[in-house]
């Protein structure tokens, strides 16, 4: 059988991991500035990672959400306290658009209503309204387009103050920096005009921390510098390193219902051990504040380069925007200098190293850099 060829490929077969290297089957070794999309947030194959994991597979690795699984509740504690949001619900499934369906699912029970307002160029996930909700129609299949969503442009609060005002929105779903859009910030101002027009209107307010959030940000959430709480915040990517998970955090105005939200394999017992890793390492090797750190000098020497039209971002979250298509530089840095990157558009190199980048190695893929511009 074929596989369905949707991925256009890099001819790299990647066999090994550790930290912020990667290995390909030749034995090649390449610097992670890409983090496998976001996703590898404590760095490829921490021990304690490993052990927990290996640990729980060998005991229980899955049993059912019918009955009581305490590690689904010892990961929501640990959440709780390291984002500062213990006085949420934690909402367990499987990945980032399904973490998005769930939080509009709710913010719908809660009001009644059908309409959601997103930024221009979101990315909300594949799926259904999650889909419906990403701005961008070549990959909004007729079945997805059924008129939910408007897309309004960023940090123009009078134009999302004309929809809310309207009565009929049920949810605002905003990334915070947006990731496939560019690496592009909401205000603060936005933020806190937005909070205070939710309110007014009764519409619930998600933010989307699937890429900005879990520390990426340099703080624990990207909302948090903005200074508002949203009603909902969806998480993916980075809470199991690679073990697929999704989260929801609800906050306490929405009352549970039995038999609303639902999932097969969401909070497994495999799932809650990576997670539990995975906030374990955060913690003790205290890498929001590495992330704050290393990105903020990644940025400042960034900024240096004369070659680089704008560098924008918060902490391991660095887009770069050139004048022209950056297809060239990033193949080179691929190619040449074993350097991983991601992309946004065609002028825009995005970082989303692991968050345990090292000063280190931040010199070394500055300097790598340096020498394919
Ligand atoms: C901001 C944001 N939301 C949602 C998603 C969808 O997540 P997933 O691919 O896990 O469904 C992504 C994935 O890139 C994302 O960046």
């Amino acid at each position: 059988m074929k596989l369905y060829d949707v991925y256009p490929l890099f001819d790299i077969n990647i066999v090994k991991g550790k930290g912020c290297q990667v290995w390909d089957e030749k034995g090649d070794e390449y610097l992670d500035l890409y983090g496998g999309h976001a996703v590898i947030s404590i760095g490829h194959a921490h021990p304690h990672y490993v052990e927990m994991i290996s640990n729980q597979v060998a005991q229980l690795g899955f049993y059912s959400n019918s009955v009581i699984n305490k590690l689904q509740q010892e990961l929501a504690d640990r959440l709780g306290e390291l984002s500062g949001y213990d006085d949420y619900q934690f909402f367990l499934i499987n990945s980032g658009a399904e973490a998005n369906e769930n939080a509009l699912k709710l913010a719908s029970f809660y009001n009644g209503r059908t309409r959601i307002l997103v930024q221009e160029k979101a990315f909300h996930g594949r799926t259904s309204l999650a889909v419906e909700a990403t701005h961008n129609p070549k990959i909004i299949a007729p079945i997805n387009a059924n008129g939910h969503v408007a897309y309004l442009p960023m940090n123009d609060l009078p134009a999302w103050e004309a929809e809310l005002a309207k009565g009929d929105v049920c949810a605002v779903m905003i990334e915070c920096i947006q990731g496939v859009g560019g690496i592009r910030l909401v205000t603060p101002e936005f933020m806190q005009g937005l909070r205070e027009l939710c309110d007014k209107y009764d519409t619930v307010l998600i933010c989307d921390e699937i890429q900005c959030g879990y520390g990426r940000s340099g703080k624990f959430f990207a909302h948090q510098h903005t200074g508002v709480r949203p009603d909902i915040i969806t998480v993916a990517k980075g809470i199991g390193n690679g073990f697929p998970m999704g989260g929801v955090l609800i906050s306490p105005k929405f009352v549970p219902v039995y038999g609303q939200l639902g999932t097969t394999f969401g909070g497994s017992h495999l799932a809650c051990a990576a997670g539990i890793a995975v906030l374990d390492v955060m913690k003790q090797d205290n890498l929001v504040e590495n992330a704050a750190k290393v990105g903020a000098y990644l940025m400042e020497e960034l900024k240096k380069f004369p070659q680089i039209k704008e560098v924008r971002g918060q902490g391991l979250m660095i887009g770069m925007e050139f004048e022209e298509p950056i297809k060239d530089i990033r193949r080179k840095l691929l190619f040449e200098k074993k350097v991983f990157t991601g992309v946004s558009g065609t002028n825009v190199i995005r970082l989303l190293p692991p968050l345990c980048l090292s000063m280190e190695e931040a010199e070394e893929f500055l300097k790598r850099f340096k020498e394919v511009l």
